[in-house]
């Protein structure tokens, strides 16, 4: 029998901490802090939630279960300990100063201890990790703009971007421009959430005021092919999660889902698990889902991998590092 290659390396730059909890971490959490789960879970033991609104109360209930430091270690290592498994070479995680407080901690006890989760996993396997730190738009323009202060006043040398998660029907983008200065003038990347539950007008909205270089989602711009025009010429990378969208109805199955018109568009894609458990998926499993449906061979996937590693908030030698880390991977494909 011909030996199979191993996977095409992947990354994934769109996943909320909080967001990768499994669930029997969160029960395991709530018999030691004494805290009664009231419906988080269903009888099966997934996250209980029917819609966008109840999926986000429903996350920050699992969120603050996690109250000390070293629960956050163990939440990140074990992430990243995943997704290093499924032949991840490199991650990005959301976190948020507000989850932050919301579980008892500081926020730089909070940052400090998922670097320490990031930097075990990285020795044990070798993935590399970073952090985005997040305002939660639905928290208020005062709430988003306190996360970037909080951000830049406390570095990490694993912490390489900002963003703004939650809901993006609420506050128009232009109110978070003060937030996304602070961010930017600190050095950091930027990325936000749109084009997930907003229309085209959303996503422009984020490009025109919060100029930032990656769209969380993005995906409902294919309904203006100007927008998608201008995606494409700005070179703006989305990060798309098909397997989100699908479980929260955005689009009904993965075969009606815009990822591969986009593409063939010519629009930066790459694929993420944004909040693995509560969608019931991986990043293995979107990679391997997407190639199935739409056909996509290990070129194409070498592709989105190389489109993560382009767009990432990391140094260009790691970037350099991760690039031939994929090209020895795939010597098969060239
Ligand atoms: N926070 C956690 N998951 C999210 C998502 N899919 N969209 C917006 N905010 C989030
Ligand atoms: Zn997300």
């Amino acid at each position: 029998m011909i030996p199979k290659p191993p996977v095409v390396p992947r990354a994934e730059l769109h996943c909320h901490m909080e967001g990768a909890a499994p669930p029997s971490l969160v029960i395991q959490l709530a018999e030691r802090y004494g805290v009664a789960l009231d419906g988080l879970l269903d009888a099966n033991g997934n996250y209980s939630w029917h819609d966008f609104t109840t999926f986000l109360k429903t996350y920050d209930v699992a969120s603050a279960l996690f109250r000390s430091p070293e629960d956050f270690t163990l939440l990140a290592e074990t992430y990243f300990g995943m997704l290093a498994a499924e032949g991840a070479i490199y991650g990005e995680v959301f976190i948020s100063p507000d989850h932050a407080v919301q579980s008892g901690l500081t926020y730089k006890a909070y940052m400090d201890a998922i670097g320490e989760g990031i930097m075990r996993a990285n020795e044990a396997t070798g993935i590399e990790g970073r952090m985005i730190s997040t305002g939660v738009r639905h928290y208020g323009v005062k709430a988003v703009e306190m996360a970037a202060l909080t951000t830049v006043n406390n570095p990490h040398p694993l912490l390489t971007g900002f963003g703004l998660a939650g809901d993006e029907r609420e506050g128009h983008p232009s109110n978070y421009q003060k937030a996304f200065k602070i961010a930017q003038e600190a050095g950091l990347g930027l990325t936000a959430h749109a084009g997930e539950f907003g229309g085209p007008e959303s996503v422009k909205g984020v490009l025109d005021f919060l100029h930032v270089t990656r769209i969380g989602h993005g995906v409902r711009s294919v309904e203006d092919p100007a927008l998608v025009q201008r995606i494409v010429e700005e070179g703006v990378t989305l990060e798309v999660c098909p397997g989100s969208n699908i479980a929260l109805g955005v689009y009904s199955n993965l075969r009606f889902h815009p990822v591969n018109i986009l593409r063939q568009a010519g629009v930066k894609i790459t694929l993420s698990s944004d909040d693995p458990p509560f969608f019931r998926t991986t990043l293995g499993h979107e990679y391997a889902e997407t190639s199935r449906v739409f056909g996509w061979d290990r070129a194409i996937q070498k592709e989105l991998t190389a489109n993560a590693i382009k767009a990432a908030f990391c140094d260009d030698d790691t970037k350099a590092r991760l690039f031939q880390q994929l090209e020895e991977a795939t010597r098969d494909t060239n």
